[in-house]
This record gives C-alpha cells, sequence and structure tokens, in this order.
C-alpha cells in the first residue's frame, strides 16, 4: 500500500508560475470570446480554482465527473458519467480543465461525449500529462508538465481520497 510522500517533485512555487503561463496562454487565445470551462471532478479541482482567478475573461464555470468501469487499477475505457453537466454547451467554447492525463482513455469518452452536444469548439487543458502511458491520441492544447510514469499526488490529485490537500505534488511509494 503506498503510504509515504517520498519526493516532491513540483513545488508550490513552480505550480503558481505555471499556473500564470499558462492563463496568459489562454486569456490570449479566448480575448473577446466567451469561454465555459468545464473541471473534471475531484482531481483538477484545485488546479481550476486557482487558473479562473488568473483569467480576466467572461468566463463560467461547470463540472463533470466520471469513472472508469471495472478495476480501478486497470483503465478499460469504458466510462460512465457520474455527475454530468448542469447546463446545455450547445455553441459554447469549452476548456476542459483535467489534473492529469494518463492513458487519455477518460479524457477521450468525455471528448466524444461533449463533442456530440455541439458545443463551438472544445479544446484542452491539464496540469500534468504522462505521455509515456498514452493508450489513445488526443490533442492537448494546453499542458502544464509532462512527468515520467510515476504514481503522484497533492493539488488535487489523490491515492485513495487522500493527499487532495498537498500543496506540491509528490511522488508516494510503499
Ligand atoms: P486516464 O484515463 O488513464 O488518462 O486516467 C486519468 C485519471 O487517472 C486522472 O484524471 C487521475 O484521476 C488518475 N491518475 C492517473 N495517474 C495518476 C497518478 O499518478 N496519481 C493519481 N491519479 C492518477
Ligand atoms: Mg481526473
Amino acid at each position: 500500500m503506498k503510504t509515504n510522500i517520498k519526493d516532491v517533485i513540483i513545488n508550490e512555487e513552480e505550480i503558481a508560475n505555471k499556473v500564470s503561463e499558462l492563463a496568459v496562454e489562454i486569456q490570449r487565445d479566448y480575448a473577446g470570446k466567451k469561454l465555459l470551462v468545464i473541471g473534471v471532478l475531484k482531481g483538477a479541482s484545485v488546479f481550476l480554482a486557482d487558473l479562473i482567478r488568473k483569467l480576466d475573461l467572461d468566463i463560467r464555470i461547470d463540472f463533470i465527473s466520471a469513472s472508469s468501469y471495472g478495476m480501478s487499477s486497470i483503465s478499460s475505457g469504458e466510462v460512465k458519467i457520474d455527475k454530468d453537466l448542469d447546463y446545455p454547451i450547445n455553441g459554447e467554447n469549452i476548456l476542459i480543465v483535467e489534473d492529469i492525463i494518463d492513458t487519455g482513455l477518460t479524457l477521450k469518452y468525455l471528448v466524444d461525449n461533449l463533442s456530440s452536444r455541439a458545443p463551438a469548439d472544445i479544446k484542452i487543458c491539464t496540469l500534468l500529462d504522462k505521455p509515456s502511458r498514452r493508450e489513445v491520441n488526443i490533442a492537448v492544447d494546453y499542458i502544464g508538465f509532462e512527468i515520467p510514469d510515476r504514481f503522484i499526488v497533492g493539488y488535487g490529485i489523490d491515492y485513495a481520497e487522500k493527499y487532495r490537500n498537498l500543496p506540491y505534488i509528490a511522488v508516494i511509494e510503499e
């Protein structure tokens, strides 16, 4: 069982600087447009909270929650929506905000699902990316940090629902 914080791989200052950089890019790309920011619960909640406060744009936020069917350690690609958006998204410019993209299966499902609701546009922003683990092709528009294939927690990201409150990103090991 994973219980110990091993190494802090991204500290608070590095996260804050990256969030500001991403916000500059997003603000430039959406200048003069309306934007609907969709956070993927629960992991992206901390990142989203920091990111939107750096955006001087006409935004609204909504949240969606999805999980894989079957054994939690194996990404089957069969995803179910546990909490759907509160409002329709047809005609909206969507920015999906994720904590981490691993195999990409969850996000692929979400993009396909949301695309079928006729939004004007969908872009993706993730704080962390593990490209070595990708199983499906997915175009990510804004990436905070590429990280190696290690199990990390903190800044919204959990292990067994714990550690989301850590202000940094850390590796945990047994
Ligand atoms: P994917 O469908 O494999 O891309 O799954 C992505 C989801 O798996 C993320 O949103 C996280 O909830 C979870 N996940 C992937 N890697 C990690 C990790 O290193 N620590 C904690 N959760 C992770
Ligand atoms: Mg997630």
